[in-house]
């Protein structure tokens, strides 16, 4: 029998953090708890206005949303208007105000209240830049301990990166954040570059979404128009890769993970090397080389052709 999930989501709600709410809030074993939004893909108020967006569309009004850091921990914030619009979703939103309220508490105050009060429980997921992640372990340093599992949609092994020639934006937004979170005492499951690169949305599934007439169906294609015309400008295909929606299906269906291994990964805060995951793997069972036990969970490959119909037709439906 699959496990029961109380999910916390932390994202910067962009075009595929939203693709993998869509996921998440279908499974029957995951409940989402609760969401926190983060600067990023857009602004953190606007990433909260699309979490409340999403959630309310996937039937889910009353998951409490926290807008969190408007900014990284050092350097000025950035967004990401070309890939997810300058709304976040695409230009879809028309300005038209988001159902409900944020709750009056931050992100980082919401993820470390929760898990004190279930220590165990909560499995975090985050599909932004990591500081709330961060700041949380710095309000309260026994979070590792608190809290099930943390999955994070973000970094680069082996591939190359998306913001720099190696660094992955998430990453790259507060490498000091992120450093944070690597080096913390908790079971980190790391879903980077090298595997969602490999996880496409291609030109069939997208064909199947657009014919579709469910509410998922027609906003997902809406969604995606923006960021379809960005990944064809990059790669000339009109096909797109699924960062978030991998880093949801690790968590919620492990069973689509075919290969994965275990390192320690620290991060380059210096300028020219910004962001990067730098993942050291040496250890790997030789214990001359260990500075510590592998904490990371590095992942490379999942079943793609299961999980991209898991996902159409999660998105049909
Ligand atoms: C990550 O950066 C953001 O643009 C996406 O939402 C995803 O979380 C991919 O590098
Ligand atoms: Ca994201």
């Amino acid at each position: 029998m699959t496990e029961t999930r109380d999910v916390i989501l932390d994202m910067d709600t962009g075009i595929d953090d939203a693709i993998a709410i869509l996921f998440l809030a279908s499974r029957p074993h995951v409940r989402i708890a609760a969401a926190g939004s983060v600067h990023g893909n857009t602004p953190a108020d606007a990433a909260a206005d699309n979490l409340r967006r999403v959630l309310s569309l996937v039937g889910l009004p009353d998951v409490p949303v926290a807008m969190g850091a408007v900014r990284p921990l050092v350097r000025p914030p950035h967004f990401a208007g070309e890939v997810h619009g300058d709304d976040g979703l695409g230009n879809t939103t028309g300005g038209t105000p988001a159902p409900g309220a944020n709750t009056g508490e931050s992100a980082p105050e919401q993820l470390v209240r929760l898990a004190r009060s279930a220590p165990g429980r909560y499995d975090l997921l985050a599909t932004g830049p990591l500081t709330n992640v961060g700041i949380a372990l710095i309000l309260e340093p026994e979070l590792p301990r608190l809290l099930r599992s943390v999955t994070v949609m973000g970094g680069a092994a082996d591939a190359s990166g998306n913001m720099s020639p190696l660094a992955e934006a998430n990453i790259w937004h507060d490498p000091e954040a992120a450093k944070l979170v690597f080096d913390a005492p908790w079971p980190v499951t790391m879903v980077g570059l090298d595997v969602t690169m490999r996880t496409y949305l291609d030109e069939d599934a997208i064909a199947r979404l657009a014919a579709g007439t469910s509410e998922k169906a027609k906003f997902a294609t809406a969604i995606l128009r923006h960021y379809l015309d960005f990944y064809e400008m990059i790669s000339g295909r009109r096909a797109c890769p699924l960062h978030d929606p991998t880093s949801a299906a690790v968590l919620a269906n492990p069973e689509y993970i075919v290969e994965a291994y275990a390192a320690n990964v620290d991060v380059a805060c210096s300028d020219d090397a910004r962001g990067t995951t730098i993942v050291d793997r040496r250890a790997n069972g030789r214990p001359a080389f260990l500075t510590r036990e592998p904490a990371t969970r590095v992942i490379t490959r999942v079943d793609v052709e299961r999980f991209r119909e898991d996902l159409v037709s999660t998105l049909l439906a």
